[in-house]
């Protein structure tokens, strides 16, 4: 989400004859992108202040934007009073006229809106040598896991005021599409689409003839009461898919709950959706995924495994886990190990819960795990989970895929990604044929696998279509 939010501020801030520079060195104004979502980023963030005094003391302004700035207000602004600026997620078109006003003292916007979705502005890239960029489509969640600030609500009586990313919302479709077209049209080859519930997309400005029956799978209870009529995740992917039918798409992060048999169906017929799906479990253990309100069970989880392999031939797949969340047992943990180790993930995201203040699992539940075993049990998983993607990898080895190239290494081999997102490695050109060039599409043969990153030879530039 940072880079599609640091995207869209730069536009803002073009807009008003601000320019980039290549370093904090250089910078007269330096604006950190923040998430709160684990404590880890925050901290992260308190270090990088410290380090940017002295171009306060220079004259410089610092800015602290996103939902750690919706969250810290008052410590950012008051005690050592460490920034210029402090702008909240919903608050980017009021930066501005922040900065304008920040010269005497500190001030900020962290004010909250439950239809903000910066639909209006066509976000610019920053580098412009890059062939891949990121689409926001949908900001916020409704779901209201336990352990999660993102959704996280406070008010009193009816009226509800949401933090952070909040209320789920999502973008008009027709705006979504103008701006893949545009990114299309500067060379982007890559294009992910981002949001933190991203396959519960609904847009509802344009009421859809088509609406369809069902937005999740069967096996999953529904998390709060949702409305299915609109535009959903599969029409948008179905549309921006065949716009741009020689960009290829990724989309992060989904819930399990969205994944219907026809966006499975989709994604396998498309050449241009990557053959990849983010699918987060968080626990193996099904009282665990109790307490944390995930709504389903670690069978309904693996039955979707299941189909996900059936419906979308050599997918890859990709997890996020928490481990020592609020009274997680060994037995419960153990449970984790056994379905990271059954699933077999090409990649996976384990974190250690980290407890954040005034969601529900603050509110009702003890952080109880001590941090030794948070970290004991984070080791285990990664085991666990780096012997089964090193056999995923290994199985790879001798497929044909498409790569694109993105980067050249030192010793000048072009790197990119397969379709699955595993690090490709080409090693030489294309024979007799066309030098590669930087956004080729290039048909390779996999040769062997070097760590995490499969080596290849080229075969031929070619298109996602062919
Ligand atoms: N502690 C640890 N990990 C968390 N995540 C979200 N909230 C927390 C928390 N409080 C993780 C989840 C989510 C990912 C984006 O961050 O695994 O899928
Ligand atoms: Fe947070 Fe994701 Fe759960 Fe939404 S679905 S509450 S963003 S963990």
């Amino acid at each position: 989400m940072n880079f599609a939010d640091a995207d869209l501020i730069n536009a803002i801030l073009q807009s008003h004859n601000y320019h980039t520079s290549s370093s904090d060195a250089t910078a007269d104004i330096v604006l950190l992108v923040t998430c709160a979502i684990r404590s880890n980023a925050e901290d992260k963030i308190w270090r990088r202040l410290e380090r940017l005094q002295p171009l306060r003391k220079r004259g410089g302004k610092v800015a602290v934007l996103g939902c750690m700035a919706e969250r810290l207000k008052h410590q950012l602004l008051e005690g050592r009073k460490m920034v210029d600026v402090v702008c909240g997620p919903d608050a980017y078109r009021d930066l501005p006229s922040l900065l304008a006003r920040s010269d005497e003292e500190g001030v900020a916007n962290v004010m909250l809106s439950v239809d903000e979705t910066y639909a209006d502005i066509m976000p610019v890239q920053i580098d412009s040598s890059r062939v891949s960029a990121c689409v926001s489509i949908m900001r916020g969640c409704n779901n209201m896991c336990t352990y999660c600030i993102v959704p996280f609500t406070r008010g009193s009586g009816t009226r509800k005021v949401y933090l952070t990313a909040g209320r789920e919302r999502s973008r008009p479709m027709e705006s979504i599409l103008r701006e893949v077209k545009h990114l299309e049209s500067f060379g982007i080859k890559q294009i992910t689409l981002l949001g933190q519930n991203v396959n519960s997309y609904r847009d509802v400005s344009v009421i859809s003839e088509k609406t369809r029956n069902s937005l999740s799978s069967s096996e999953f209870k529904p998390i709060y009461k949702y409305r299915t009529e609109g535009l959903h995740f599969v029409d948008l992917l179905d549309a921006v898919s065949s716009a741009a039918p020689n960009v290829r798409f990724r989309f992060t992060s989904p819930h399990p709950q969205f994944f219907p048999v026809h966006l499975l169906k989709l994604i396998a017929e498309r050449p241009n959706i990557a053959k990849q799906v983010h699918i987060p479990a968080q626990s193996g253990s099904d009282s665990v995924l109790a307490r944390m309100r995930r709504g389903y069970t670690k069978d309904a989880y693996l039955s979707l495994i299941d189909r996900i392999r059936e419906e979308i031939p050599n997918v890859t797949l990709s997890s996020d886990f928490i481990v020592g969340f609020c009274g997680e047992t060994e037995e419960e943990f153990q449970e984790t190990l056994g379905l990271a180790a059954k699933v077999r993930y090409e990649r996976s995201y384990n974190f250690a819960y980290s407890l954040r203040e005034k969601t529900k699992a603050h509110r009702t539940l003890v952080d109880d795990i001590p941090p030794l075993v948070k970290k004991d049990r984070l080791r285990r998983l990664n085991e666990v989970y780096e012997h089964g993607r090193v056999k995923r990898i290994n199985a790879m080895v001798g497929r044909k895929e498409v790569v694109l190239a993105e980067n050249r290494n030192e010793s000048g081999e072009w790197m990119g990604r397969s379709s699955g997102d595993i690090r490709v490695n080409i090693e030489g050109d294309v024979r007799g044929d066309l030098e590669i060039q930087k956004g080729d599409f290039v048909l390779v043969e996999t040769t062997r696998r070097q760590g995490g990153i499969l080596m290849a030879r080229p075969l031929s530039i070619t298109t996602l279509q062919e």
